[in-house]
């Protein structure tokens, strides 16, 4: 299996280039579904989400063609709706075929994701919200058996603010017979991006980046370009990285980034006494001292994003004082916190609480990755820990994080893979 061996202490410095943003990019890859006409895509990251996307759309009869960072998809020939438990089960983002099946199509058998590392994460409020525009659901076998002669426009009311529910129910009203509104819908930038490539495609949608969207369907969508919005997860995880450096020294510019979608994670860094500066595509990011402890709460959009919790806890570890650190997307989001204590970290968990006593330094140990952020947050805790930190189970990072290894080992880091 392989692992990260990282050599901590020393500094980050140069350019860095942010990859698409693979929670766009999962969706969009999913619209293909809704046009008989190719979907031509630029700015797909190389990952292993992006991997099982495209075997599942493969897997339906989907044609796709994948450059490394364009993809081109044509649905004009699907021979299966079917998205097995196996391809499901190692990304739950396959739900999102779920609408564009239905809508087109008139019927989809998608397996139940099951439960995941980070909390119970149900798919109820996609079902819900199906059933409203007129589809009849089962539950049969571990599968999710949906059908409907033509979906038909509904007001839908989310008691949770869902992302991929918030997509998957976009994407189906797009063909729905009438207008659909989703009220208490994500304004996450990824929703944004969807949306707007649904509109090339021929779709009627208002109010997408607030939280009601407005989607007059259509008979047929046709193809289109588009270009990936930039990983903003990844760009944050770049931020948190040359905060982390602290003494050690971090002064990067970071290029092809949207820094905008941001604003929650430049706020609490700045706080942190981190110097930002941005222009609209590229954020120069540089730390010579101590960070200050920074407490956050995660919530939607335009809140911090929960999907940066794990680094900003590492960043927290070495930092001067004592923070408090909220979950209140996940219920079972700290995992990594037990890997940290591994390297030397002081952290308190009371319920959905982090408490984080800054230490003057992490040791290197060997560590595990339990989930995709995760592995990101074990990684900055690596590159500022002293001697040497192995981090195994890294498959996790690589459903998520581009080439990261070589882009941080082109900032400085003593960083490689091994086979053990
Ligand atoms: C997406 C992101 C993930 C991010 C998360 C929250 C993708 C591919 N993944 O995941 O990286 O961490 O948003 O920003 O975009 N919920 C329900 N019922 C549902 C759906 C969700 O109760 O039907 C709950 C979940 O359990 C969770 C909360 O809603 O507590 C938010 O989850 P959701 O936004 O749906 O997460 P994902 O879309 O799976």
């Amino acid at each position: 299996m392989q692992k990260l061996k990282i050599h901590g202490g020393y500094p980050l410095k140069g350019d860095v280039r942010i990859s698409g943003a693979k929670n766009a990019a999962l969706p969009i890859l999913a619209a293909s579904l809704l046009t008989a006409e190719p979907l031509v895509l630029s700015n797909v990251p190389q990952l292993n989400d992006i991997g099982t996307m495209l075997k599942l759309l493969t897997e339906m009869g989907v044609t796709t063609e994948r450059s490394p960072e364009a993809a081109t998809l044509q649905a004009n020939n699907l021979t299966s709706l079917v998205a097995s438990y196996d391809l499901v089960k190692t990304m739950r983002a396959s739900i999102l075929v779920l609408g564009p099946l239905v809508a087109r199509f008139g019927e989809a058998r998608v397996s139940l994701p099951g439960g995941c590392a980070i909390g119970a994460r149900p798919v109820d409020l996609h079902i819900k919200g199906l059933e409203a525009m007129g589809a009849t659901i089962s539950i049969e076998a571990g599968y999710i058996h949906a059908k409907a002669t033509k979906l038909k426009g509904a007001r839908i009311f989310m008691d949770t603010v869902t992302v991929t529910g918030t997509e998957n129910l976009l994407m189906a009203a797009c063909l729905a017979d009438g207008i659909t509104t989703l009220e208490n819908a994500a304004c996450e930038p990824e929703v944004v991006d969807l949306a707007e490539c649904l509109i090339k495609m021929g779709a009627h949608i208002r109010g997408h980046g607030t939280d009601v969207i407005t989607v007059e369907g259509v008979s047929t969508l046709h193809g289109a370009s588009h270009s990936v919005m930039p990983d903003r997860i990844e760009t944050g995880t770049f931020l948190a990285a040359v905060a982390a450096m602290g003494t050690i020294g971090g002064d990067v510019r970071i290029t092809h980034a949207q820094p905008r979608s941001l604003d929650a994670v430049i706020e609490k860094l700045r706080g942190a006494g981190v110097k930002i500066a941005f222009t609209v595509d590229e954020i120069h990011v540089s730390m010579h001292q101590r960070s200050s402890a920074i407490n956050l709460r995660t919530a939607p959009y335009p809140a911090f994003p929960t999907d940066m919790q794990a680094q900003f806890i590492a960043l927290n570890c070495i930092a001067n004082g004592t923070s408090v650190i909220t979950e209140t997307i996940f219920e079972n989001r700290f995992m990594h916190v037990q890997e940290l204590v591994r390297l030397g970290a002081k952290i308190d968990i009371d319920g959905n609480t982090a408490i984080v006593h800054g230490v003057d330094k992490l040791t290197g140990t060997s560590v595990m990755a339990t989930d995709l952020r995760a592995s990101a947050c074990l990684v900055i805790a690596g590159l500022v820990a002293e001697g040497e930190t192995l981090i195994d189970r890294i498959y996790h990072l690589d459903r998520g994080y581009d080439h990261i290894e070589q882009k941080l080992t082109a900032l400085g880091a003593k960083i490689e893979r091994v086979n053990e």
